[in-house]
């Protein structure tokens, strides 16, 4: 018993590990939201929905204090961040609260581990631990200009990652240089003619359309070679981004 009232105090007062939430009286949201409450701590409000959770990317320096609001749009999911001792339900209607101090730099994926669909398994996210000293104001400001939907995604080199590991990059450049497909650079906002003589700007619409099924608009000069990918609605979003920003 002695041990164990030991324990617990320790982690509550050194490892400032709280005992996950449930907040009765706290509205529920319905838009993912990162925001620096005090230096070095941040709020963060997760929705859950089928299937993907908003806000999809999180950036947040090491050592920061995470208050992690979780309310779901539509069924019971489950939240977990892989590699910390996060692991919460979103259910429909209330918030659920966990805390945590982020100290390793490193990306944690966000998964939801309740079945809720044909999509579940795709339902992923990440938090980001960046070193010390990142400036999560730098990236609201990039979002901002790029007019993004969500703050907290933020065009960052890892999509790059992501491009390659689905084979992007085989035939898309980021540099302007011809390929199997259209460059992304200067892609957003252009005027494509399409191999039916019709033409099209590219759009934010246009480039998810694409994405989910590529050969529904294809641009003129190219062939209609590039497969559906599997990819969740946050690693969509997480290209379209990169895309508008790549100008
Ligand atoms: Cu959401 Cu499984």
């Amino acid at each position: 018993m002695v041990g164990f009232t030991i324990a617990l105090v320790f982690s509550f007062w050194i490892l400032d590990i709280r005992i996950p939430s449930c907040l009765w009286d706290k509205e529920p949201f319905t838009v993912g939201s990162v925001e620096e409450k005090r230096p070095g701590e941040y709020e963060i409000h997760y929705v859950a929905k089928m299937w993907s959770f908003d806000p999809p990317l999180v950036e947040v320096p090491m050592g920061s204090v995470l208050h992690i609001y979780l309310a779901s749009l539509d069924v019971n999911h489950g939240f977990q961040i892989l590699n910390t001792n996060v692991n919460l339900m979103a259910v429909p209607g209330v918030v659920n609260y966990a805390k945590i101090r982020v100290t390793d730099v490193g990306d944690y994926p966000v998964v939801c581990h309740e079945y809720c669909g044909a999509g579940h398994e795709k339902m992923a996210g990440i938090l980001r631990v960046r070193p010390a000293g990142f400036q999560y104001a730098d990236t609201l400001r990039k979002a901002e200009s790029a007019k993004l939907t969500t703050v907290a995604v933020a065009v960052d080199p890892a999509v790059k990652q992501l491009l390659a590991s689905k084979g992007c990059v085989a035939c898309h450049s980021d540099n302007g240089s011809s390929g199997v497909g259209p460059t992304f650079k200067g892609l957003f906002g252009r005027k494509e003619t399409l191999a039916d003589g019709s033409s099209v700007e590219v759009d934010d619409a246009y480039l998810r359309e694409s994405i989910r099924n590529p050969n529904a608009k294809l641009v003129k000069g190219f062939q209609p070679v590039m497969p559906p990918l599997p990819l969740t609605e946050a690693e969509v979003d997480l290209i379209v981004n990169y895309i508008k920003a790549n100008k």
